[in-house]
């Protein structure tokens, strides 16, 4: 339940839940898949499911999930990332809140 992805973009680290938000297929990482931001040519997450696409943010930008990529929260002490993980530390962000909350690098 608790795996996830960290995701480095230029505002910080995101941890990403595996989980996708639309009915709970894990999304995997499909590196040579084009990019769906301006941060990096390729990469993007796939939903196998019903197909949602999301960019390095976790944002949904295609298919039937309604919200972004759920978050866990993270913080970094001492060049160490750590991640809380599990259901009750998830955070749903609205579709507009695909930014918000990196963590500064
Ligand atoms: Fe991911 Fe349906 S479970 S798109």
């Amino acid at each position: 339940e608790g795996k996830f992805f960290i995701s480095r973009v230029p505002e910080g680290f995101l941890a990403l839940w595996q989980r996708c938000p639309h009915l709970g297929c894990s999304v995997p990482w499909d590196a040579n898949g084009p990019s769906l931001d301006s941060i990096k040519p390729q990469g993007r997450f796939n939903c196998p499911c019903h197909g949602s696409q999301y960019d390095r943010y976790g944002q949904i930008i295609a298919g039937p999930a309604p919200r972004p990529m759920d978050l866990f929260p993270i913080s970094i002490e001492n060049g160490r990332i750590y991640v809380q993980t599990g259901p009750q530390v998830a955070k749903q962000r609205a579709v507009a809140d695909h930014q918000k909350d990196p963590t500064p690098a």
